[in-house]
C-alpha cells in the first residue's frame, strides 16, 4: 500500500514537472531521464553532503562506481551500470530501497543497514527521489565479461549445492521473493569486481534492517560451518554466473582467507 502511494506520488511528480518544463511525451519516459535539473542538483547535494561518496566511491576515487571495501563489505556500484550498479533499479525502486531498507533487489546490511536507519529513512518522498534521480543520470561504464560457462565443473558443482541449500529461500531461477529475499539474477552485489561481500554474507549471514515503513527484517543464514571452501567457492561462481550474470568466478583460496579475515574482524 505505501509503496503503491510512494511510486504513484513520484509518477504524479514527474508528469508535474513535465508539464513545466517538457512537452509531454510518452509514460515511459517519466520514468527515468526527465527529471528536471533541479532535482538532479538537489540530488547531487544530497549524496555529497551525507557522505555517500565516502564509501561508494572507486578506492582510485571514480566517482559512486564502488569497489571500497569497509569492515568486510564491499560497497556497490551507484551508477546507472546495468552489472555492477543500479542500471536494472527503477528510480522509484532506488527511492524504495533508501527509504524503507529494502526492496524487491535487495535489503541493507552491514554499514548501510545504519545509513538507512539513520540517514535516509529520515528524508522526505523528495529527498530520496531526487537522490534516485541522481543515480539513475550517472552513466554506466558498459564493462563487456563473458560468463563462466554452464558446463565448467565449478558450475555444475555449484548449481547443485545452490538447489540443495539456497534454492528455497532465493528461488531455482535466482529472482528471490519480493521485499523478503533478494534477487541474486541481475544483483550489482552478486556481480560485483570484488566478492568480498559475498563472501562475508554466505560465511556469517546476514541481518538487514527494519525500519518503521517495513518494521519486520529478513535473514540470511550463515553457511560457513556447513559448507566448505570449495563448495562456496562453487555455489558463488555459479550465482555469479548463471540467469545472465556474469563475473569472475570465485575460487576456493579467497574463502579460506575470508574465513580468517572475519574471525579477525567479526
Ligand atoms: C559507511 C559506508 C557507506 C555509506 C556512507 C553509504 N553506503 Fe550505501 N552501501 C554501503 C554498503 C557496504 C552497501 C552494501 C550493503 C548490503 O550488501 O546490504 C551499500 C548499499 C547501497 C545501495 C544498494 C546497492 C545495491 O546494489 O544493493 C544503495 C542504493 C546505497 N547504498 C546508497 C547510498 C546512499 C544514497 C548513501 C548516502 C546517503 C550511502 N549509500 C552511503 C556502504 C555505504
Ligand atoms: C532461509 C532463507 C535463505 C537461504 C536458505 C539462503 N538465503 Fe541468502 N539471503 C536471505 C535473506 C533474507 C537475505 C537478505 C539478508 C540481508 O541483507 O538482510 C539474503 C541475502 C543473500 C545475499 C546478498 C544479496 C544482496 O543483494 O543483498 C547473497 C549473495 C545470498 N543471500 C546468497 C545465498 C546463497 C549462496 C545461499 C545458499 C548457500 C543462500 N543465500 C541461502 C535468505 C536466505
Amino acid at each position: 500500500m505505501r509503496q503503491a502511494i510512494s511510486s504513484c506520488l513520484f509518477v504524479l511528480m514527474c508528469f508535474a514537472f513535465e508539464a513545466v518544463l517538457v512537452p509531454p511525451t510518452s509514460a515511459a519516459s517519466s520514468q527515468s531521464g526527465t527529471a528536471s535539473a533541479q532535482t538532479l542538483a538537489q540530488g547531487k547535494k544530497l549524496v555529497m553532503s551525507n557522505g555517500c561518496a565516502g564509501c561508494h566511491n572507486a578506492p582510485g576515487g571514480a566517482t559512486l562506481v564502488g569497489g571500497r571495501v569497509i569492515g568486510g563489505w564491499t560497497a556497490p556500484g551507484l551508477t546507472n551500470d546495468k552489472r555492477t550498479g543500479l542500471g536494472n533499479w527503477s528510480a522509484g525502486e532506488i527511492a524504495d530501497y533508501l527509504k524503507t531498507g529494502r526492496n524487491s533487489y535487495a535489503a541493507a546490511a552491514g554499514p548501510m543497514a545504519g545509513i538507512v536507519t539513520n540517514v535516509t529513512a529520515k528524508m522526505s518522498e523528495a529527498e530520496v527521489d531526487a537522490i534516485a534521480a541522481y543515480l539513475k543520470s550517472l552513466p554506466g561504464k558498459a564493462a563487456n565479461i563473458r560468463p563462466v560457462a554452464a558446463s565448467n565443473p565449478a558450475m555444475i558443482r555449484g548449481g547443485a549445492v545452490y538447489a540443495d541449500e539456497c534454492a528455497a529461500c532465493h528461488t531455482l531461477r535466482g529472482v528471490g521473493q519480493a521485499r523478503l529475499f533478494p534477487a541474486l539474477k541481475g544483483s550489482p552485489e552478486v556481480q560485483a569486481d570484488n566478492p568480498t561481500t559475498l563472501l562475508r554474507v554466505v560465511l556469517q549471514g546476514a541481518q538487514s534492517v527494519g525500519t518503521e515503513a517495513a518494521p519486520t527484517a529478513s535473514a540470511m543464514p550463515a553457511f560457513g560451518k556447513l559448507l566448505n571452501d570449495q563448495q562456496i567457492a562453487d555455489v558463488l561462481t555459479y550465482i555469479r554466473n548463471d540467469w545472465g550474470n556474469a563475473a569472475a568466478p570465485v575460487a576456493k583460496d579467497a574463502v579460506a582467507a575470508a574465513r580468517k579475515t572475519l574471525q579477525k574482524t567479526p
